[in-house]
């Protein structure tokens, strides 16, 4: 049986209206990549995490991160941080900031932030995991969700110790990634844990790891009973994947569409990070769009070689006359960008997420 993808589901009283999330990922999750998350049909975007220590120090470039546009709700700002009372200092700015829900990060496995007691590590001090989350789910009053690994060694299976608990403690939703922190991103997402949590608790529970096609969201919805699936690398320069998952259309993008896609994405990019920081970001997004057999290899090299982002824009519509007209169609469609923030100095993270 086929389970239907376009269907709502509820964070609290969150209405997320797609059974599939676009995954929080560091260093990609920018807002160009989440709005067009939600217009693939993505239910649910979800900033990277964000340091609950850069918002306590009103640091310029991490207030970057907590900027909501219009067009991105339901939104989830994810945070990370070991300290109940700067955690929940942090929810209110993102509550305040406008977005629907705030994340904690207790899944990344990057020592930078496993050293200071963040990420993974919550998830072998379950009272400090805990503490967190009561502050938070107290301090604000949208819901607060939790992403999580299955534990911090292989084959643990701590996230099934730890799960019941933090939803006790106010977790409103639980997201589970089903490898060790060890296992960084080797090996396989173990599903059948998923199952395990959705068994155990009376909060939505997200799956995610390894689904990048509409065969595997299927199979991992019907065998967890989870209530929606996370698509992260898949996703990466290709949100073609998400409407394949959505509504069984294996329609693979012409020339032209991956060329606007990645046009737009650049403009908004740079209007995002200032020229300078999005030149350096978006280079690895061209081998994600022209990848995957798309385009001949030489011809992203050859971007990632050009001086200018305009050099790049002008290269691209060359490889690509027809998608002049897709550009301006789908900038038309965007809301008017007027009234945004600009902000020059937002960081590219060097964390590895989760
Ligand atoms: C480059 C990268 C950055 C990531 N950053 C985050 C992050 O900031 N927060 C988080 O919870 N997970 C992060 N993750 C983990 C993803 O959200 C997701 O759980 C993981 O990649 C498994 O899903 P996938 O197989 O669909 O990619 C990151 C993953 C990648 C590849």
């Amino acid at each position: 049986m086929q389970v239907n993808l376009r269907e709502s589901w509820w964070i609290r009283d969150v209405e997320i209206p797609t059974r599939l999330v676009l995954a929080p990922m560091a260093g990609v999750s920018v807002q160009a990549f989440r709005r067009q998350g939600r217009r693939y049909g993505a239910g649910l975007v979800c900033s990277e995490m964000v340091s609950c220590a850069g918002l306590e120090h009103r640091n310029e470039r991490t207030l970057g991160y907590l900027r909501v546009a219009a067009d991105e709700h339901p939104l989830a700002i994810q945070i990370f941080g070991a300290d109940a009372a700067v955690m929940a200092d942090a929810a209110k700015m993102v509550e305040a900031a406008g977005a629907d829900l705030v994340d904690v990060n207790f899944g990344c496995p990057v020592r930078k932030v496993t050293k200071t007691g963040a990420g993974a590590t919550l998830l072998d001090d379950p009272d400090r995991a805990c503490g967190i989350v009561a502050a938070m789910a107290d301090a604000v009053s949208i819901p607060v969700s939790v992403k999580m690994r299955r534990g911090l060694e292989n084959g643990s299976r701590t996230c099934l110790e730890v799960g019941p608990r933090l939803v006790d403690a106010g977790a409103a939703s639980l997201t589970l990634h089903p490898r060790s922190a060890k296992q960084m991103y080797t090996g396989e997402a173990d599903h059948a844990l998923t199952a395990e949590l959705v068994a155990l608790v009376d909060v939505p529970v997200v799956a995610s790891g390894d689904v990048t096609s509409r065969a595997r969201a299927q199979t991992v919805l019907a065998t967890t009973g989870a209530a929606a699936v996370m698509v992260g690398r898949g996703a990466q320069g290709n949100p073609w994947a998400l409407r394949e998952i959505l509504d069984d259309v294996a329609a693979a993008p012409s020339r032209e569409e991956i060329v606007a896609e990645l046009i737009l994405f650049i403009r908004e990019t740079v209007r995002e990070l200032g020229e300078q920081r999005a030149s350096g970001f978006l280079k690895k997004f061209y081998g994600w769009y022209l990848g995957r057999g798309r385009f001949p290899r030489p011809f992203k090299q050859e971007l990632v070689e050009l001086a200018t982002i305009d050099e790049v824009v002008t290269r691209l519509y060359a490889a690509a006359p027809a998608a002049h007209e897709l550009v301006e169609r789908l900038e038309a469609e965007l809301p008017d960008p007027a009234d945004e923030i600009l902000l020059d100095q937002m960081p590219i993270s060097i964390y590895g997420g989760g």
